[in-house]
């Protein structure tokens, strides 16, 4: 825990069982911090793809959790950071329906109405960071 009274947690990941962990980490983070289940499912349904797409787009990588406060509401922040190829197209990968690997291309665009505030950060080689935001 920081001098702030904040705190963070990290889990790797590299495999379906990883994905299936950080599903859990944030159901613990959402549940101590009093969201509801509805608002904690979709927390976990939200990590479930950006995860997803962290070890089969990314090459795998890191989720962070930490404490957030906004406006005096708590809450916590979710970062899925890898340093794979990067979103090519970041625009059209927002959208729904895209997917360079045959998938259903349903994955950002879900997350990103699955949590308060959502952001990419990708560079072409640089990797990606996707930010997502819960306060209650
Ligand atoms: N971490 C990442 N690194 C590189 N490319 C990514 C990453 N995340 C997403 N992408 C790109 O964005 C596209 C859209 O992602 P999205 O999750 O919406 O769909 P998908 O993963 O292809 O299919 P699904 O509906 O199964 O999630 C991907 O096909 C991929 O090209
Ligand atoms: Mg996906």
């Amino acid at each position: 825990m920081g001098n702030d009274g904040s705190f963070r947690e990290s889990i790797s990941l590299h495999s379906d069982r990883d994905v299936s962990r950080a599903r859990v980490l944030v159901a613990q983070w959402a549940s101590q911090q009093g969201f509801s289940v509805v608002e904690r499912t979709r927390a976990m349904t939200a990590v479930s793809e950006i995860s997803r797409n962290c070890v089969i787009h990314g090459g795998g990588g890191t989720m962070y959790v930490s404490t957030l406060y906004n406006n005096g509401s708590p809450g916590f922040r979710i970062q899925i950071v890898d340093q794979g190829p990067g979103i090519e197209n970041l625009e059209l990968s927002m959208g729904r329906g895209y997917s360079t690997r045959g998938g259903l291309g349903l994955g950002l665009d879900g997350a990103r109405k699955l949590c308060r505030a959502f952001r990419v950060e990708s560079n072409a080689g640089a990797g990606t960071t996707v930010t997502l935001d819960y306060w209650r």
